[in-house]
């Protein structure tokens, strides 16, 4: 796996602090009291940010999972994405928080948040990891935000090229050329 790592853009120390910090300010902006708090999380790439996030938050919480597909198959153009696995958990009444790795165009997030204000949820906050920042479009509100990085595609720590790479620790750039892996990515 490391043959193909080109290079280290953030190491497991750093997203181990920056975690940390965004958990402590999850939890303040949610206050003492039960916040009838319900985290959905975007499968896959979410998970590992997931599991080490929420042990940073002491409320009680519910978790919830959603998988949404962007680039079906071995296709090159997006044909948008779809949910291709819904919510089970009842969101009504609950002040809740959606996770993902990465904001890059801001599909999925639009209609993930779509999806989840049907629902009739208290509040809607959304953290991710990662945001490309001249990608990012302004109408797609994200609440916490782990760092911001340039239009590179990057792998690792629950990001993947062709569902590989999720298990390495670092977030890393491959040595394969950026627009072919782009276009397979899923
Ligand atoms: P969107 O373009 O904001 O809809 O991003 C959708 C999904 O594409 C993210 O949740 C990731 O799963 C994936 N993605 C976007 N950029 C990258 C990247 O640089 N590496 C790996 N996956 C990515
Ligand atoms: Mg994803």
């Amino acid at each position: 796996m490391d043959a193909e790592i080109d290079s280290i853009l953030i190491s497991r120390e750093r997203i181990a602090a920056r975690v940390a910090e965004m958990g402590g300010q999850i939890a303040s902006a949610y206050g003492d009291r039960d916040p009838c708090l319900t985290l959905v999380a975007i499968l896959s790439g979410a998970v590992i940010f997931l599991a080490d996030l929420i042990r940073h938050i002491p409320q009680e919480m519910k978790l919830a999972l959603i998988a949404v597909s962007s680039y079906p198959g071995t296709s090159v153009a997006s044909r948008g994405p779809k949910i291709v696995r819904d919510i089970e958990e009842d969101l009504a009444g609950r002040h809740v928080l959606v996770v993902d790795d990465i904001l890059d165009t801001g599909n999925t997030l639009r209609l993930v948040q779509e999806a989840i204000r049907e629902h009739g949820p208290t509040s809607l906050r959304t953290a991710v990891l990662l945001r490309k920042r001249d990608k990012a479009p302004p109408e797609v509100t994200v609440d916490f935000v782990g760092f911001d990085i340039e239009d590179v595609f990057v792998v690792g720590y629950g990001l993947d090229y062709d569902n590989l790479y999720r298990n390495y620790p670092h977030i890393a750039t491959l040595r394969v050329a950026a627009p072919a892996i782009a276009s397979r990515r899923s």
